[in-house]
Parts: C-alpha cells; structure tokens; sequence
C-alpha cells in the first residue's frame, strides 16, 4: 500500500460529500458557530436598562487577525490562507517557491506565491507573500518580525511546509533523507521557534502543525516520511506544554490521501502504482479496498476546515490534541 492514499469521481464524489456534509465539514460549522458566539453581545446597562449595540467592526471570525502559514503557496497551505481570508484574517505566505535538488518533484514556483497573493487579496484582506525556505531561522525570524511590523500581531501560525519521500529504505540516498527531516522536522521546529516569543509577550496564540496518517501509522515505503510525521506529533504535543500558561494553544491535524502536487506527481505515483500512475486511479483503488469511508481524495479545503477549527471559539480550551482527517481510517487503530 502507498501512504497518504485515495480518491473520488462519479457516484462515490458523491457519496463522499454526503459523508463531508454531517462529518468533517459538519465539525467546521459547528466551529463557526461557536466562534459567532464569541463575537460582542448586546450589553445591557441594569442602571437604565437602555442595551447598548455592539460595535460595528468586521464580523468574520477571524477579522482583525492575522495568520501565517508556511507552504502558503498552493496545495493545504493555500486552501488554509483562503479559509482564514474568507474569515477575516490578513494573511503571510512563507514558501520556498523554487524546486530543491534532493527533491524528487517540483515544488511551488514564484508565479505560484504571487498568484496566491492575489487571489487572497481578492477577497478583501491584506496579504504577504515571502519567498523563504523553513531551513532558514534567520529569514523565518526577519518574516516574523516583518509582520509585526506590517500586522501588529500573529494570532494563528500553520506550520504546514512538508515535502514527501518514497522508496525502498535501504536505497534512500543520505542527502534526501536529511532534506526531509530538515524540512517536515527541523524546519516546523524553527517555524515555531520564529513565532513563540511573539505569541509568549501576547499571551495570545493558536498553532497547529500539519502531520499525516503516516504520523499514526508506519508505511514501508515512505519510512523516512512517517518519521518526520510521528516526531511532529511529538514535537506538537511539546509544545502545547510548554506555551500552556501563555494562553497558546498547539494541536496536530493528521490528513489521509489530499488532491495536491504532493500526491500527484510522476514520481509518487510511479513508485505507488507503476503499472497505472494516475491520481484519479490511484484514489479510487484506494477508496475500493483500503479507506473506510467510500471515498478517494480529501481535496485541500476539507483539511483547511478542519485547521480553522483549531483556531476557533470551540477549541479555545483544546491543546495537545492529534485530530485525524484520514478516510475514517484512524477506526483501524487500537488506540
Ligand atoms: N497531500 C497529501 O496527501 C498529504 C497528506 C498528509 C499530509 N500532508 C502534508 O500537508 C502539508 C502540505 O502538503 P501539500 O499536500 O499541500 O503539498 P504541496 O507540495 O502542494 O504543498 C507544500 C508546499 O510547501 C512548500 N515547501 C516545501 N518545502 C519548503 C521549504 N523548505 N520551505 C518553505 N516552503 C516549502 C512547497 O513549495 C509547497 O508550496 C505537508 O506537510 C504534507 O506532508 C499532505
């Protein structure tokens, strides 16, 4: 079996947004709701009993706030800034934009970064598009304090910058295999480094870090990747800990098979399905005889929902937490 697999088409799209509807989508409405609970009520003075209006400030969840997520430019990372965006919230992008040798598929361009840009300011929010690798402390710290400086504040970090490894383990040349610790590993590591003294003096803050059913189950073939995913967790959960009495909160979303360049790209396909490496083909065997649910691909908004969830009212109190959006198949697991 590959790792992150699936698919969807014809009767079982539908089904599957049937499924979305009351499940994964369902909790994001709810979330929504809960965060409309939390804009300012009707105040009533008890001395004059005149009630006073609530301001009349932009009424998106998140407006106001700002969030910053790396990998911004396409796939997750662009459905997350559109769900926030739509929101309310000003948005940076941190992405590499630009190929990696030791990569074996391309990586977002910079026509990507600024269409993404434009498309977030499209719809009426302020947008920052930083070319930047996560490898790099010093441009992820200057990109912090840059948008202190243009935001004044950063209330939501998406640490969801990854890239995707498969293969035989003991072929797994050494250069690739430090690039995607570096990357899925170290490089969430100095993200979060970058954004913790700035959520700290706020006393304010909400992450959540982008891992996979690989960083809940073990995969042959993506060895290197799933490890990357399961220290994540760790890493995550860590966090919480350590910024709890900061009011920050930091949980792991952990996504099954996502209609994105990751997944479908020559290389991944041909090494999960040599003899037809198609996405659409590769989803649907996968939703035939391995997801629970009877569907294929997640595409990249249902994850997105599923991270504004974390930064809503309803979780305020939830830290710590691994919340798997994984074709039901987290039901396979003993624990
Ligand atoms: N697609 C899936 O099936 C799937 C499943 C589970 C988890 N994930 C995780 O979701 C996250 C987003 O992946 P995606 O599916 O949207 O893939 P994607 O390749 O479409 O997006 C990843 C983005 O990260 C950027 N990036 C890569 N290396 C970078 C670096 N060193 N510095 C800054 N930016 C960098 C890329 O340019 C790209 O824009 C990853 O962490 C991935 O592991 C994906």
């Amino acid at each position: 079996m590959s790792r992150d697999q699936h698919r969807s088409s014809g009767s079982s799209a539908t089904t599957r947004r049937k499924l979305l509807s009351t499940g994964a989508i369902g909790v994001a409405a709810a979330a929504t709701a809960a965060g409309a609970l939390g804009t300012p009520a009707a105040a009533q003075d008890t001395s004059t009993g005149v009630t006073a209006q609530p301001s009349l400030e932009p009424t998106g969840e998140f407006s106001g706030q700002c969030a910053f997520i790396t990998g911004g430019a396409r796939g997750i990372g662009y459905a997350c800034a559109e769900e926030f965006a739509r929101a309310g919230a000003n948005i940076v992008l941190y992405d590499i934009a630009g190929n990696i040798d030791t990569v074996n598929y391309p990586l977002a361009t910079e026509q990507d970064l600024a269409t993404t840009k434009s498309n977030i300011e499209a719809l009426g929010v302020k947008c920052i598009a930083i070319k930047g690798d996560v490898r790099d402390s010093i441009k992820l710290e200057e990109s912090v304090a840059r948008t202190i400086s243009e935001f004044g504040r950063l209330d939501i970090l998406v640490v969801n910058a990854g890239v995707t490894h498969v293969g035989v383990l003991d072929e797994f040349p050494d250069e690739e295999v430090q690039t995607v610790i570096d990357i899925n590993l170290t490089g969430a590591i100095k993200t979060t480094q970058a954004a913790l003294p700035i959520m700290r003096r706020q006393n304010a803050g909400r992450i959540v870090m982008i891992s996979s059913i690989l960083g809940r189950i073990g995969n042959e073939n993506f060895s290197v990747y799933a490890s990357t995913k399961w220290g994540l967790i760790g890493f995550a959960k860590s966090t919480a800990l350590a910024m709890a009495t900061h009011n920050v909160t930091c949980n792991s979303v952990c996504p099954g098979w996502v209609r994105t360049k990751l997944a479908d790209n020559d290389y991944i396909l041909n090494a999960v399905s040599p003899e037809n490496p198609n996405f659409e083909a590769v989803s649907e065997a996968a939703a035939a005889s391995y997801h629970p649910l009877p569907m294929g691909a997640y595409e990249p908004v249902d994850i997105a929902r599923v991270v504004k969830m974390f930064c809503g009212q309803a979780t305020a109190m939830v830290t710590g937490e691994v919340f798997d959006i994984s074709q039901g198949q987290n039901a396979r697991f003993n624990a």
